[in-house]
């Protein structure tokens, strides 16, 4: 069985901000980061919370997909940047957008969020009849959780949401979810939880470092860099494999996108040519779970992406986490 995506939309907040824009606060210039990863300015949300950006991208792909909210069954967010650690992100999106009979909750696997989701979304479509479409909404506002002293790591993220309608459907559709946790320390970023004074105190390493700023994302970027080139090519074979297909199959490659280098030798490993993955890194920077999704919606909007044509989501991410979906649109 596979899925339909009925519908798909997006937002990115006003605000931009250049390379040029981090010269003033950090020892950067625009042609180190354009070189480094390919990305040239990203969107800041200033006043917008992760979920109305996530409720805006989520009436737009209802609007394309011609369903009334009320008929959503599920709605699955994603993201590492939550307004609130509880209610989950789905319960203030299922009020604000009247989907009043809708199951929901929020799904953590980072940037790999949203191909974690679609693949969630396929299981409950697969195994309950009455279900017709589940809502899948990725938003994400990196930019509370930066540290914008580090400028190995804050030049990298930028905010966004996008969100899409899916139905269930005999489309081929693979898909391949992995985890190596083993990498958990190398990006992370702590809640901002504190015990009470008077918990019992005792000395605790847990493995992750601690800092004054202790919510803000932390990054070895060149463990993150090593674990993806071999993650993105791994996320598509995988999911390949189980269905007989091959890379010269595919349409179009939708990867996270984190580094432009990155892209490029996942491509080398596939052995596929650059012009098959979709990038929108240079203009939104790594929006985290909203990343794959964004590029797909930009992709179909001007074209590139039609249906009918098969498409791989490779996606990697904190967890470490990694995965890919292979599908018709
Ligand atoms: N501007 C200018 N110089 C910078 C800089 C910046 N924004 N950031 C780092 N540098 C400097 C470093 O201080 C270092 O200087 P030094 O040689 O004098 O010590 C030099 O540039 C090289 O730094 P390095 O960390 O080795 O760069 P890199 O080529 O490994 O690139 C990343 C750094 C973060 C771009 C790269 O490791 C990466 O993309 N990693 C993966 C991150 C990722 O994808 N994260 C998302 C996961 S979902």
């Amino acid at each position: 069985m596979g899925i339909n995506i009925l519908g798909i939309g997006s937002y990115v907040p006003e605000q931009k901000l250049t390379n040029d824009d981090f010269k003033k606060f950090i020892d950067t210039n625009d042609e180190w980061i354009r070189t480094r990863t390919g990305i040239t300015e990203r969107r800041m949300a200033g006043w917008e919370p992760a979920w109305y950006m996530g409720k805006q991208a989520a009436l737009e792909a209802i609007g394309q997909s011609g369903i009334n909210p009320d008929e959503i069954g599920l709605i699955i967010c994603t993201s590492v940047t939550s307004d609130f650690l509880t209610p989950s992100m789905s319960c203030i999106i299922q009020n604000e957008i009247g989907a009043k009979n809708a199951a929901s909750f929020d799904l953590n696997a980072a940037c790999s969020g949203f191909v974690y989701a679609l693949d969630t979304a396929s299981r409950f479509l697969d195994t309950d009849p009455s279900l017709k479409y589940v809502l899948i909404v990725a938003s994400e506002a990196l930019s509370r959780f930066l540290d914008f002293e580090d400028r190995t790591t804050c030049i990298l993220f930028g905010d966004g949401a996008a969100a899409a309608v899916v139905e269930r459907s005999d489309k081929m559709y693979s898909s391949y979810l992995a985890a190596d946790g083993s990498g958990a320390s190398s990006l992370y970023a702590r809640s901002l939880s504190v015990a009470p004074e008077i918990a019992v105190e005792k000395e605790f390493d847990d493995g992750f470092e601690v800092k004054d700023n202790m919510h803000r994302l932390i990054q070895d970027g060149k463990t993150v860099y090593k674990f993806a080139v071999n993650a993105l090519p791994a996320a598509f074979e995988q999911a390949a494999a189980k269905i007989g297909v091959s890379k010269d199959d595919m349409d179009f490659f939708i990867p996270h996108q984190a580094n432009m280098r990155i892209i490029e030798t996942a491509a080398k490993k596939l052995g596929v040519p650059i012009d098959k993955f979709v990038v929108t890194l240079d203009h939104y920077g790594n929006t985290s779970s909203a990343s794959i999704p964004l590029a797909l919606c930009e992709a179909i909007r001007n074209g590139t992406v039609k249906k009918g044509m098969k498409i791989a989501l490779i996606g990697f991410g904190a967890g470490l986490t990694y995965g890919g979906i292979i599908m018709e649109y």
